[in-house]
């Protein structure tokens, strides 16, 4: 019975040693904060929140912080050559830097996820201006990506202390877009049990479901994935990597153009999926499509739901069913120059998983646009 109880994994304790609000902020560093940030406004419905740059006493970056619901995104920007910054960008292109994550001890987060081995990225530091302070500690995670825990009850500003509100007078209308629903990592060849046993052991997550390359096959790409979550299913972290195939898969495709482990997409939650991609696609985003005929036995193979397929199917959204419930999802094309970096959009009716039954349809599209873009 002892030996039983050892083999209990960690995860399962009562206490959640890493509790997690929430995603506090995605940090994206690009070539060009304004106009990733107008792209944001005009294309997403994100709304202006905050700035800092030059006119606020910064004198390396620029960044712009834009809000929709409870998703804030910050995009910076290099003002010199020779940064960081500018070096991230030079290897990976535009792309996602930081998951920030919602903590009430930024401290306590610190130390207990480097106590269990997670490598320092960021020492606590207590930042304060005229609307209090913010405590902010972080670690790296997967590539070159970093995990920052904001504690920000002592705080009632735009964003962090350094901002100053933003308030131009540009501000088109939001979408509907509500939260991050989960955040897909792409890691690269038998590094995928690295990284969920990075997130159990030093994070307390646990492992919600897995697909192999069996469940994610097609005729060329394969990929196998787990779908790590921390103890109140607020924070989501699918880790993929590639699986052998016939041709080059989809992950490392990826990994080859972002040069290493990186934020394979976001996935944003709404209330009204058909309401939110009308207005996406009016604004210019765009979808990867299926072929026409995934629509024709949609029925016979998720039974009833509340959409009419025919309003689903000119847009492209996808349905899949779990034993909870469904959910409909949609994927953008890569928003970025390399093959990289993606939106998925999300509404959950009761079930609480990924769309396991779309991926041979999406992967099909994907293999498609790979074929394109001649990296098959
Ligand atoms: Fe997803």
């Amino acid at each position: 019975m002892e030996t039983l109880e050892l083999l209990e994994p960690q995860t399962t304790q009562t206490t959640d040693f890493l509790p997690l609000n929430g995603t506090d902020y995605l940090e994206l560093y690009v070539s060009n904060a304004r106009q990733a940030a107008h792209y944001f406004q005009t294309a997403f419905g994100f709304q202006p929140l905050a700035h800092a740059g030059l006119e606020t006493g910064l004198r390396d970056r620029e960044s712009y912080v834009i809000v929709q619901d409870k998703i804030r995104l910050v995009l910076t920007s290099p003002l010199h050559s020779n940064t960081e910054l500018g070096r991230h960008i030079d290897q990976h292109g535009d792309g996602v830097r930081v998951v920030a994550l919602w903590v009430d001890n930024a401290t306590e987060a610190f130390q207990e996820t480097t106590s269990r081995g997670a490598r320092p990225f960021m020492e606590p530091i207590r930042e304060e201006d005229e609307n209090g302070y913010v405590v902010r500690s972080g670690i790296h995670t997967y590539g070159d990506t970093v995990h920052v825990f904001v504690e920000r009850t002592g705080y009632n500003g735009a964003f962090l202390p350094g901002f100053k509100p933003w308030n131009p007078h540009y501000q088109p209308a939001p979408v509907g877009l509500k939260f991050v629903d989960h955040m897909v990592g792409n890691v690269g060849w038998n590094e995928m049990n690295t990284w969920t046993r990075f997130y159990a052991e030093v994070m307390g997550f646990s492992q919600l479901v897995s697909f192999d390359d069996k469940d994610i096959s097609t005729d060329y790409t394969a990929l196998m994935s787990k779908v790590m979550s921390n103890g109140n299913g607020r924070i989501k972290f699918p880790i993929n990597e590639p699986a052998e195939g016939r041709k080059k898969s989809q992950i490392e495709e990826y990994i080859h153009f972002y040069e290493g482990a990186g934020v394979q997409h976001i996935a944003v939650a709404t209330d009204n999926i058909i309401e939110t991609v009308v207005a996406l696609r009016d604004r210019g985003v765009e979808f990867l499509r299926v072929p026409n005929s995934y629509y024709d036995d949609l029925k016979g193979r998720i039974g009833q739901i509340d959409e009419e397929i025919e309003t689903l199917r000119p847009l492209g959204i996808l349905v899949d069913r779990d034993e909870e419930g469904y959910l409909l999802q949609i994927f953008t094309k890569p928003i970025t120059p390399r093959p990289t970096l993606f939106f998925e959009i999300i509404q959950r009716k009761g079930a609480k998983s990924f769309g396991k039954g779309n991926f041979k349809a999406l992967f099909e599209a994907i293999e498609r646009e790979q074929e394109l873009r001649g990296t098959l």
